[in-house]
Parts: structure tokens; C-alpha cells; sequence
């Protein structure tokens, strides 16, 4: 079923068997939601793009890009296991959908200092109401001078804490530990003055996102990815829960040296849009935002976040399927077959059994399928056509026997 090609954006690449990107995920990149000045994407992106004055602004690169950019470039090991193709959507073995914004920090920071890049990001997942194919990411970044980094720093917080209203509550003590090191090349005075601005400027965001939250609870806590170190995430107390909002560091010299930068040091983060409209809009379902149901288009204005007010909630139509599995299974790889059979009309897939049997040693797997549209009632008829072409397409592209 693979072709020998693939285009995409008037460009052509070549399939092999690393191939995974399918038809119904490749639609996706037409769409461009950030791009949309009245959709909830779009409407956080402005505003979190309002927050950082004199940051150039990127949000029209194609998705398609090489291993290279997406992994190598950032430092991810050999064998990381994002590089999987349980994980990512490959074109062929060297050229994919881009999984993170970071993908394109590198070639950005040749000629940019300061920085904010937004795109559609592509990761293959599980199926829930939180849980999308595709998403969008922002990213940040700000580059200093290694040499002046602490004074520079020092000037711009004092000058920005001047003209700051509001409080907010953040454990902003900066606790290295050698399972979250400094780079070696680092000067210990310009790191942490880094690593002050970058706290800073994210507590200055997300204040400003949460603007209606009195006492808006910040945390932050030791994280680890290849391209930063020392690295942390920022969390929120929103309605009594921990909730990640970003991932961030100071940026690794490497990639800053390949930007032929060898003399900066920085800081950049990374943050996923939908997790905060979901909230900040009260939105709750992430197939939502793909809808092209004016009852959802219509009620949202540029610059402003207002309460989603739902439309009826069509009924449900519930299907199981059982199956011997194979050695190879993968979830993931279930879940694309049932969203490029039914697409957005289920709404959660749900592992509801799993045995081995004890003689033949072959493991069955049922799953539940939660199929319900968001503008309309689904007749039987309709979905026991859906659920019989999945049966078949499961048999087909996955080689596991029905039970
Ligand atoms: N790219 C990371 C992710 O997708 C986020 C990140 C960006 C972390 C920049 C650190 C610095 O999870």
C-alpha cells in the first residue's frame, strides 16, 4: 500500500521501508491552525508572542524535515528512543515529520539572537481526548554574550522587574546537582545568570497567560534533554494539580558552535499550545481544534481567551475488538489503523483485556473503541461499517489473527 512517492508542499520525496506517514496525517499539514488569527491556537500563540518584545518571530517552516535536523544536530544519541518509528512519521529512512519546534532552533540561530518559533509537530500516540497525532509547539530562545552575560542580565531583570505587576509564587532557587550539570565549558557566574533570565522570562509568560489566577503557583523541576543541560521543566498549580507547561535549559555549546555562535551562551525552552487552550479555553476534546464546525470557529475573537461553551454531546457508539497478537505489536501502530479508517469520529481507544494463553503462548489483546462524533448522532449502521473495514485493515496491515 505504500507508494513510491510522497508529495508534500510541491515537494517530492522518495518512499522506502522506513516509510509510516500516512494520507490522513499528511491532510494535516494543509491546515496550519497557528496561522488562523481567530483559532484558540492562534489566539495563545499571539498572546504568548505579545510577552516577548523584540523576539523575531518564526511560523512557516515545513514540517518536512531530515533526521539530522530534527535529532542529530540536537545532540539525541544513536539509539534514543525518539527516533523510533513506533514514534515518529517517517518519509523514508533520512526525511520525517518534524516531532519538536526544536528541529529548526539550529538553523535559526545563525542569524537570530532572540527567538520564537511555532509549528504543527507530529508524533505518532495513543488516542484520547488529550492525545493528537498532531500538535503545535512554541519555542524560545535568547542568546548573551559569555563574556557580559551576567551584567547584561542583571540590567535587563532589574529594568523588567520595574515595569512587572502582579505575584507570583516560584521556587526560583537554582539547585545544580551532578545528575543536572553545568556544561564544562561554562563559566558558573553566566550560567546561573542564564538560568535566572530564562526562569524570569517564562514566569513573566505564564503570568501573563493566567491572568485571571490571583496566586499563580510556579514550579520548577529538574528535567533532562539532549540539546540543554542543565535542563528543568515548568509546572503550574492549576486546579490542585501539577501541570507540565514547558520544557527548557541552558542550550548545549555544540549546537551553538555549529550556529557559528561559539561565543554566546543561552537559554531555550519549548511548550505545547493545545495542553494550555485546552485549559485557558475550558476545551474538552483535542479533536476540537480540528473541527470545521463554525459552532466551534465562531466563538473565539483574536487577543481575548473566553470559555468554550460546548455544543450538545452526541452519543456514543461503543465496539470491541479481540485479536491474537504478533510479536512485533505496538500500539501506536494500532491506533494509526484506526484513524486513517475512522478518523476523527473516534474518540478513545482503550485497552480493556489482555491474556497469554497458557499452552500456545500467544498473547490476546481486546481493545475498546469509544466512537463518537462531535457535531452529529452516529447511527449503528454507520459504525458496524467503520468497525467491519477496521476488522479488515487490522487483519491486513497488521497481520494478527481475529478472535
Ligand atoms: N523540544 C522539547 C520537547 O518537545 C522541549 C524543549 C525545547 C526543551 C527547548 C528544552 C529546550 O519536549
Amino acid at each position: 500500500i505504500t507508494p513510491d512517492s510522497i508529495t508534500i508542499g510541491g515537494k517530492s520525496y522518495p518512499t522506502d521501508k522506513f516509510t509510516n506517514a500516512t494520507p490522513t496525517i499528511l491532510e494535516k499539514t494543509t491546515r496550519q491552525l497557528h496561522q488562523i488569527p481567530t483559532h484558540p491556537i492562534a489566539i495563545i500563540k499571539n498572546l504568548i508572542e505579545s510577552t516577548f518584545p523584540g523576539f523575531k518571530q518564526y511560523d512557516n517552516f515545513s514540517p518536512v524535515v531530515s533526521t539530522k535536523e530534527n535529532f542529530d544536530d540536537l545532540c539525541f544519541a544513536e539509539d534514543h528512543p525518539g527516533r523510533a518509528v513506533t514514534d515518529t512519521y517517517y518519509l523514508n529512512e533520512k526525511v520525517m515529520l518534524r516531532t519538536h519546534t526544536s528541529a529548526h532552533q539550529l538553523q535559526v540561530m545563525t542569524e537570530s539572537d532572540k527567538m520564537l518559533i511555532t509549528a504543527d509537530v507530529y508524533r505518532r500516540d495513543e488516542i484520547d481526548s488529550s492525545h493528537y497525532p498532531v500538535f503545535h509547539q512554541m519555542e524560545g530562545a535568547q542568546l548573551f554574550d559569555a563574556k557580559t552575560a551576567v551584567e547584561d542580565i542583571r540590567k535587563e531583570i532589574v529594568a523588567d522587574a520595574l515595569n512587572t505587576t502582579g505575584s507570583i509564587h516560584t521556587t526560583d532557587a537554582t539547585v545544580i546537582t551532578p545528575e543536572n550539570p553545568k556544561q564544562d565549558c561554562h563559566d558558573e557566574a553566566a550560567m546561573l545568570a542564564t538560568v535566572d533570565h530564562l526562569k524570569h522570562t517564562l514566569n513573566r509568560m505564564v503570568r501573563a497567560l493566567f491572568a485571571h489566577e490571583k496566586d499563580l503557583q510556579v514550579r520548577w523541576i529538574d528535567a533532562q534533554f539532549p540539546f540543554t543541560s542543565p535542563s528543568w521543566e515548568m509546572e503550574i498549580l492549576y486546579q490542585g494539580k501539577w501541570l507540565e507547561v514547558l520544557g527548557s535549559g541552558i542550550i548545549k555549546q555544540d549546537i551553538l558552535r555549529n550556529a557559528g555562535k561559539p561565543d554566546k551562551i543561552g537559554w531555550a525552552f519549548g511548550l505545547g499550545l493545545e495542553r494550555l487552550a485546552l485549559i485557558l479555553f475550558g476545551i474538552p476534546d483535542i479533536r476540537l481544534f480540528w473541527s470545521q464546525d463554525e459552532r466551534f470557529l465562531r466563538q473565539f475573537e483574536p487577543g481575548t481567551i473566553q470559555k468554550f461553551k460546548a455544543f450538545s454531546k452526541y452519543s456514543p457508539c461503543i465496539k470491541d475488538i479481540s485479536f491474537w497478537s504478533t510479536e512485533g505489536f505496538h500500539e501506536n501502530n494500532f491506533c494509526e489503523v484506526v484513524r486513517d479508517v475512522a478518523g476523527d469520529i473516534v474518540e478513545d481507544v482503550q485497552l480493556l483485556d489482555e491474556f497469554t494463553h497458557p499452552k500456545t503462548n500467544r498473547r490476546s489483546l481486546c481493545y475498546r473503541i469509544n466512537y463518537r462524533s462531535m457535531d452529529r448522532n452516529v447511527t449503528n449502521a454507520e459504525i458496524n461499517e467503520i468497525q467491519e473495514k477496521l476488522r479488515e485493515e487490522v487483519v491486513n496491515r497488521m497481520k494478527v489473527e481475529l478472535r
